[in-house]
């Protein structure tokens, strides 16, 4: 497995949302893969909870990673919200329902944009850095012909435009920086676990962090702002 040799060594890396298959998954990898002085893995649960639907908490916590010694080299969004016991995926228009709507924004778009607001302004003024926001293939307008899971697909649309968005603002700022959406593929976690059929497509968590390590060690400048899937194409918006 790649270790990440394009971004600077010694850094600091950060994982929202760890407790998650892919979040945690991640963390592990980037153990592995020793690049980094310091790996700050937060949850929404545990001593140092941060729910990025409080906005106050992630402001907090951007104070918290910008007094560490080492320079913020990359961060790895794996928040996000599919489902609960009481919300389930839309099948129709009939099970529209605003409270799971502003739910599904709160965390899969809005959450991950403040975590852009407080984090990118902490990444170096030199040399590779990283921003990665897991969105997901169902975002994507142009790809959309299923239908169905309306309050996911939108807020993960909206993601997309967010990032599109503090890429353009980013590439003023922080000429090497980079900030990407990425979808993991379909990936047996909590999240997928009842919706996903078991087949040669779905992949362990470990397999996908390792195939989205890859895609972000080849980033270059110019693939920032963009969509990209765990091959490393780029994904239609
Ligand atoms: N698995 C797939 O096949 C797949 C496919 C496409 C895209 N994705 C995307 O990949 C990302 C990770 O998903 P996953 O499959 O690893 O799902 P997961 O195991 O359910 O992990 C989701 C993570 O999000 C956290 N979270 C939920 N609400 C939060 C909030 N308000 N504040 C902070 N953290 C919150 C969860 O924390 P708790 O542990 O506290 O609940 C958990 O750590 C998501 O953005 C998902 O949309 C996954």
């Amino acid at each position: 497995m790649t270790g990440l040799e394009s971004i600077p060594e010694g850094g600091l890396a950060v994982v929202v949302g760890a407790s998650g298959g892919l979040g945690g998954a991640f963390v592990k990898a980037l153990r592995d893969g020793g690049r980094f002085a310091e790996i700050l893995a937060v949850s929404r649960s545990g001593p140092e909870a941060l729910d990025v639907t409080d906005e106050a908490r992630v402001a907090r916590f951007a104070q918290e990673v910008a007094e560490r010694d080492a320079p913020l080299r990359l961060v790895i969004d794996a928040t996000g919200f599919l489902h609960d016991e009481n919300r389930k995926p839309e099948k129709s228009w009939r099970e529209i329902d605003a409270a799971h709507m502003a739910h599904s924004y709160a965390v899969n778009a809005i959450g991950p944009m403040l975590l852009m607001r407080d984090l990118l302004p902490l990444l170096p003024r030199e040399g590779k850095a990283v921003f990665a926001t897991l969105s997901a293939k169902v975002g994507s307008i142009g790809d959309n012909h299923l239908g169905g899971w309306y309050s996911y697909r939108a807020a993960k649309a909206a993601l997309n435009q967010l990032v599109r968005t503090a890429g353009v603002e980013l590439a003023r700022r922080r000429a090497e920086a980079i900030c990407i959406a990425l979808h993991p593929g379909t990936v047996r976690t909590g999240l997928t676990g009842p919706f996903s059929k078991s087949g040669l497509d779905v992949q362990e968590p470990g397999e996908a962090a390792a195939r989205l390590v890859a895609v972000i060690d080849g980033l270059v400048p110019a693939d920032s702002g963009g969509f990209f899937d765990y091959r490393g194409e780029r994904l239609p918006w």
